[in-house]
């Protein structure tokens, strides 16, 4: 028998038990762990329009969790909250037992966050994009090339560090974007739209990252998508949210076999509880943003 110590001093072995655990064992497992992040009554307004309305969401510590919903819905805002970018209107967010709004500095070092728009500087190499969040997070000089060599061999991009990120694949800067969040070993990363504008090759990518991340360095992981499908296999839960309001979480399986419906898909769960179309409410101004990124990516 090998103790708990030592299966973490072999992260190779330790990926071998954990895969020959069922995705219904990890599951178990990440309910019962505690809760890293909590909400209630998230609410923000822009003038008289309520873009988040009282949400009350929780994430446990180790867990993929997803925040879907439509463009307009309010996920951005949601994760522009919790990462203490922007104040709330109302309600109380907590963060590895941190008050967001009355601790945002001890917050912002227990996160990352990769945001929706592009946070790579196109003009600067992949190695001295690394370098700079080395210097922003404190890593201690003597420290830093070690760090970011590790980190660059973890996401598969030792090869072109010194290449220029504006000549990187989509798939590439989303990589180097999700590295530059890590440097720090966060505790909880915050991925917005991860996969917008993605080919479905980098797409698979980015989600065999996720599940990476999690496995070897136990990050909780919270993402948001409008691709409800997506998020189907690499969550452990979801909560779905349309203008604003939570409208419903839970397990995808589960969330699925409740409408009772042969081969029912997450978009079934949501047109069900929604009544409504998932492209309704999707905004120009939405619309060209996502376009432009998707082309700056592509
Ligand atoms: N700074 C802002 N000022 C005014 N309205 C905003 C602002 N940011 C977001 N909104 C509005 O809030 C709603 C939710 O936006 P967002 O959180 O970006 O949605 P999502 O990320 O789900 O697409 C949208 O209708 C958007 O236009
Ligand atoms: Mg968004």
């Amino acid at each position: 028998m090998t103790t708990f110590k030592e299966q973490l001093e072999q992260p190779g072995e330790l990926g071998q038990l954990r895969s020959h655990d069922s995705p219904e064992d990890n599951l178990q497992k990440t309910l019962e762990m505690p809760i890293i992040l909590s909400t209630q009554g998230l609410t923000r307004r822009f003038d008289k329009f309520v873009a988040v309305d009282s949400l009350d969401i929780f994430v446990k510590q180790g867990e993929v969790f997803g925040l879907l919903g439509p463009n307009g819905a309010g996920k951005s805002t949601v994760i522009k909250m919790l990462t203490t970018l922007l104040p709330l209107t109302a309600g109380k967010a907590m963060l590895a037992g941190y008050d967001v709004t009355h601790q945002a500095g001890v917050v912002r070092r227990v996160f990352g966050y990769v945001p929706q728009a592009l946070s790579a500087d196109g003009y600067l190499t992949g190695y001295e994009n690394l370098l700079i969040f080395a210097k922003l997070y404190d890593i201690p000089r003597r420290r830093r090339e070690r760090c970011i060599r590790e980190i660059l061999a973890f996401m598969g991009l030792l090869d072109v560090r010194d290449r220029l990120v504006r000549n990187y694949s989509g798939g590439m800067i989303r990589k180097l974007e999700i590295a530059q969040s890590i440097l720090h070993e966060p505790q909880i990363l915050f991925l917005d739209e991860p996969t917008v504008g993605l080919d479905p090759i980098a797409r698979a990518q980015v989600w065999q990252l996720v599940q990476q991340l999690r496995a070897e360095f136990g990050t909780t992981i919270f993402l948001t998508t409008h691709f409800l499908e997506e998020a189907d296999n690499l969550c452990d839960r979801v909560t779905i949210m349309q203008r604003g309001r939570e409208v419903i979480t839970g397990i995808p399986q589960e969330l699925k076999a409740s409408l009772e419906q042969a081969n029912a898909t997450l978009d079934d769960v949501f047109i069900h509880y929604t009544g409504d179309q998932l492209t309704s409410g999707v905004s120009y101004r939405e619309t060209a943003r996502t376009r432009r990124n998707a082309q700056r990516l592509g």
